[in-house]
């Protein structure tokens, strides 16, 4: 093997080594992505010699393959199943990122009580002492006879043991601490990280067992490490939420088996993650009454739909330019809203400060949410009420128009379940709208945001 290092440059977004530094990364055109890295001379993956023998036995025809019908279990926590698609698969390596103390060890330790019933586990920490995960287990509730721990980071080391132990199951904790030992490269340098996660996959899928890896994030909220280690992993989630709140929200961004719309929820405890089946409840709960400057929005993430509170504050500006600020909505999306108000409904705020919090730690991407922040800015305004039982969505055009959203029906009903009596929407929406749940609440299909505004209050 060669030990001869050599100096490279790599961008941690593609992974492409430069022999030089560029402000700009020739490969993928990211501006300030490339890190200095020590390296030995033979990368490890070109290493393995490819031998074409052994790939002409194995290549098949895609008909004549045995389709299995694909075998998931679940984790015992519907909201992860839900997030995963279903459960988990067999041989799929599945990434979670996140926010230091967001509770990434605590979820993947918690699912092993339950997945410990009938599979052997092993949890390979690379941070945490086996005496400092027994506390956290304690805590949690973990004690199932099935699952091992094991403090180390030699990669190649890990995967020979868990290939002549048997196990059904692999925890990485996490993919920065891993090391193989053949780079000269640092724990956590990009060639490591692609490299261990190579390692990681190829054991997977060559024992069919799933294996749970941790990533950590960098300041700009991806998982540390280049891009392709998102396209190498079958999985990639996220785990959300503000520090001081106990609400976290696990999100799929990539996923080869199963939609990546669905969200879970949960809540931290002492005692770990509880799952939170229906948030709206939690987010609409505690909302000032008759108040001005608030509204309820609805939001339609994969197959759920969710309420949550919207609240604006409009004040005169005390000195200079007039403030905008956004929490949990797009900042963008904000002054396009207001410019909106300004110059197609004739409401002023340019010697206005204008706030925006979306309660409990949500966010809202998604355009229904417009016409819920316009209400609320008017109402704040003008100091009128919005009434309590009523609920406003739609998206908001440049000409001031209200447009059709998506998953109307579904909306509305779930808006009727939790007691909502009054519900605006879109009026291109207002033909999808079965006819039996009118009778449970009053809907009403607006053109305009002034329109809107005029029939809630
Ligand atoms: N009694 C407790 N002791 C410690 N942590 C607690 C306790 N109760 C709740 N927690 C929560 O557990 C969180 C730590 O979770 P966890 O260690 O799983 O996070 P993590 O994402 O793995 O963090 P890291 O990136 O540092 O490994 C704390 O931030 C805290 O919110
Ligand atoms: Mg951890
Ligand atoms: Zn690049």
């Amino acid at each position: 093997m060669a030990t001869k290092s050599k100096l490279v440059y790599v961008c941690t977004q593609c992974g492409k080594e430069n022999t030089k530094w560029y402000g700009q990364c020739p490969g993928c055109g990211e501006w300030n992505t490339l890190v200095e890295e020590f390296q030995s001379k033979e990368s490890f993956s070109k290493k393995q010699s490819t031998n074409a023998v052994h790939i002409v036995s194995n290549v098949k025809q895609l008909s004549g393959i045995e389709s299995e019908t694909m075998q998931r279990f679940g984790t015992g926590m519907k909201e992860l199943d839900r997030v995963l698609g279903g459960g988990i698969v067999r041989g799929s390596i599945v990434l979670l990122g996140g926010d230091p103390g967001i509770g990434k060890s605590t979820i993947f330790l918690q699912i092993c009580e339950y997945l410990g019933n009938n599979m052997k586990i092993l949890y390979v920490s690379g941070e945490e002492s086996a005496h400092q995960i027994k506390m956290r287990a304690k805590r949690l509730g973990v004690n199932t006879e099935n699952l091992y721990i094991l403090a180390e980071t030699d990669i190649l080391g890990i995967s020979e043991y868990v290939k002549s132990e048997n196990y059904d199951m692999v925890i990485v904790d996490s993919i920065q601490t891993m090391n193989l030992t053949e780079l000269t490269s640092s724990p956590g340098s990009v060639s490591q990280i692609r490299e261990c996660t190579s390692v990681l996959m190829q054991l997977g899928k060559s024992l069919d067992i799933p294996i749970f890896v941790i990533g950590h994030v960098n300041k700009d909220g991806a998982i540390a490490g280049p891009k392709v280690l998102e396209h190498i992993v079958d999985t990639v989630l996220y785990f959300e939420g503000e520090r001081h709140l106990s609400y976290r929200i696990l999100r799929a961004v990539k996923n080869r088996f199963g939609s990546t719309n669905e969200i879970g929820v949960f809540e931290m405890a002492n005692d770990g993650l509880r799952e939170v089946e229906n948030p709206s409840l939690m987010l609409i709960s505690g909302r000032p009454q008759s108040s001005s400057g608030t509204c309820i929005a609805c939001i339609n993430e994969g197959s759920r739909i969710i309420l949550s509170e919207v609240q604006g504050l409009v004040t005169p500006t005390g000195f200079g330019t007039p403030r905008r600020m956004a929490t949990g909505f797009d900042y963008n999306r904000l002054s396009m809203i207001i410019a909106v108000l300004e110059k197609r409904c004739g409401y002023f705020f340019g010697n206005m400060d204008a706030y925006v919090n979306v309660i409990g730690g949500i966010k809202l991407n998604e355009p229904a949410a417009d016409l819920t922040v316009a209400v609320t800015l008017i109402s704040s305004l003008k100091d009128l009420v919005v009434p309590d039982d009523v609920i406003a969505f739609g998206e908001v055009g440049l000409a001031g128009e209200i447009r059709a959203v998506n998953n109307c029906d579904m909306r509305v009903t779930e808006a009727a379940r939790l007691g909502f009596r009054k519900c605006i929407i879109p009026y291109n929406n207002l033909k999808s709208i079965p006819n039996e749940i009118k009778k449970d609440i009053e809907i009403v299909g607006v053109k305009t945001i002034r329109q809107a505004f005029e029939s809630l209050v």
